[in-house]
């Protein structure tokens, strides 16, 4: 089976958040799950791509493959260029310097052009990248689901087998752009309606996608029944109740996150032997030049700061967790006003806040690995990454249940609430703290049950293989 996945990150080389991380072992999960499984992954060259493959000294062959996109006025050329990977998916970058070379990820004035570029080109040259026509396409969010569109649509002729998937990582993003933009997409106005690629007289890349792919998927299976309803579906609940929508759970890359081995991270630890949890601990403690005390348990949050992420909830609690007790240390960048609030919180409670303002992967192992819980207050969350890097690493979650959080975190492994407000989150964290505190022995079987489930690709790898043979 040939499959081909197109997305706008895909981790070590891009990554904003968890969709970097899933494109960057999900094909590694497939080839491995199944024999004769040939899987590769698109993404555009970006300025940071470039200084990440430099910074390890790797380089990119040119497959000598190029497409030349009109976009109106212009005509974009992309080069495709390939990293070649023993075992692993082939990654293909596609490099159009206008377009790509730049500082961020996102955020520019011309995002729809850049991604639509990117489907465009990519759609164009698929069989060529593969080697001969894909069996699946599978796109990943707004930046790439114009590519499932296309093949439905103007492309058919030239990928008449190929079945595309869309999976949906996060419905708060998209790609809405001024319906000017419809001319240079490739799809015609005859799909500029309500049933398909308009949202309200302007041009939605997302919706385009789950009106024409094969199968719309996302990232848990709780998210998938929670976006059909008005409260999460982000004013697409009507629509999506329409299609049928497959919920396959996230998993993680378990070399990466492993507590016998992490670069990163000091002390090495297993379910049978929690004792190098400590100096990952003791590590965390000292480079937040505190004491390390082990009767206050440390909470850690690693996260995007945006109002998804409920983190309002967790600066309002500052003030009490002296009294709760427990110390908080944050990594994360995003709102300036969520920067602005731990940034004083720090200030103000030295003794119980640390704030580090800035996107830092090794970091973020440290904080994952040395706390003893993570808190994760989402308002809404289609999967969640960092609660299963946590119990990964023995660290415990603390969790609002909802989407991927609510499926992945029980009372076995985490301590969860039902209603993200402030005095929901302070009752999870006070049954957290008196736990750790006073029944240190049930503390540890959570620990050892959340390390001892299986969070690997594996299984939600069969799942994906299951759902392409379907189609
Ligand atoms: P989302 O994609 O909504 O941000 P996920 O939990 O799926 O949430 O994935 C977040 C990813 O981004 C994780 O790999 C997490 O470790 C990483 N991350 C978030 N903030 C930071 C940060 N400040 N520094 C380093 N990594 C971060
Ligand atoms: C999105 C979601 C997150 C999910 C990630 C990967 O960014 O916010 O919940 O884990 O995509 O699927």
């Amino acid at each position: 089976m040939r499959i081909l996945h197109l997305s706008s990150e895909c981790a070590p080389w891009a990554k904003s958040g968890g969709l970097g991380d899933v494109v960057g072992a999900l094909p590694d999960g497939l080839i491995r799950a199944e024999e004769g499984v040939q899987c590769a992954v698109v993404l555009p060259l970006y300025r940071a791509a470039k200084e990440a493959l430099n910074k390890r000294g790797l380089s990119l062959v040119d497959t000598g493959i190029i497409a030349d996109v009109n976009l109106g006025n212009v005509t974009a050329r992309v080069r495709y260029l390939r990293l070649d990977r023993e075992g692993k998916a082939t990654v293909f970058f596609a490099a159009c310097d206008a377009a790509y070379d730049r500082d961020g990820i996102y955020g520019h004035s011309d995002d729809g052009e850049r991604f639509i570029l990117l489907c465009k080109a990519t759609v164009g040259v698929a069989k060529q990248l593969m080697g001969g026509e894909p069996d699946i396409l599978h796109t990943h969010d707004w930046h790439a689901a114009l590519a499932a569109a296309l093949v439905q649509t103007s492309a058919r002729a030239l990928l008449p087998n190929t079945k595309t998937v869309l999976t949906l990582h996060n419905l708060a993003y998209q790609g809405i752009f001024s319906k000017q933009l419809v001319p240079i997409s490739g799809l015609g106005w005859e799909h500029f309606n309500m049933e398909c690629a308009e949202w309200h007289d302007h041009l939605s890349l997302l919706k385009a996608g789950i009106a024409l792919a094969d199968a719309v998927t996302t990232v848990s299976p709780t998210y998938a029944r929670e976006i059909r309803t008005p409260k999460f579906g982000a004013n697409l609940d009507g629509f999506l109740r329409r299609r049928r929508l497959y919920g396959i759970l996230n998993g993680i890359d378990t070399e990466e996150w492993n507590p016998v081995n992490d670069p990163h991270v000091q002390g090495s630890w297993s379910a049978d032997d929690l004792s190098g949890k400590d100096e990952a601990r003791a590590d965390l403690m000292s480079v937040c030049q505190w004491p390390d005390r082990k009767d206050v348990p440390t909470l850690g949050i690693v996260s995007r700061m945006t109002s998804q992420k409920g983190l309002d909830l967790v600066a309002a609690l500052v003030p009490e967790l002296h009294a709760i007790p427990a110390r908080l240390v944050v990594l994360g960048t995003g709102q300036p006003e969520l920067e602005d609030a731990f940034k004083r919180a720090a200030r103000y409670h030295q003794q119980d806040v640390r704030a580090q303002i800035a996107f830092d992967v090794p970091m973020s192992h440290k904080v994952i690995a040395g706390c003893d819980a993570l808190l994760l207050p989402s308002r809404f969350e289609p999967c969640g990454l960092t609660q299963m890097y946590a119990m990964q690493m023995g660290t415990i979650p603390i969790v609002h249940a909802t989407g991927g959080l609510a499926d992945t975190v029980d009372s076995s492994r985490g301590f969860s609430f039902d209603h993200p407000t402030v005095q929901g989150l302070r009752w999870a964290i006070d049954q957290a703290v008196q736990t750790y505190r006073r029944a240190p022995e049930r503390w540890r079987a959570m620990q050892q049950t959340s390390m001892r489930t299986d969070w690997s690709w594996a299984r939600s790898a069969r799942e994906y293989l299951a759902l392409y043979r379907s189609l």
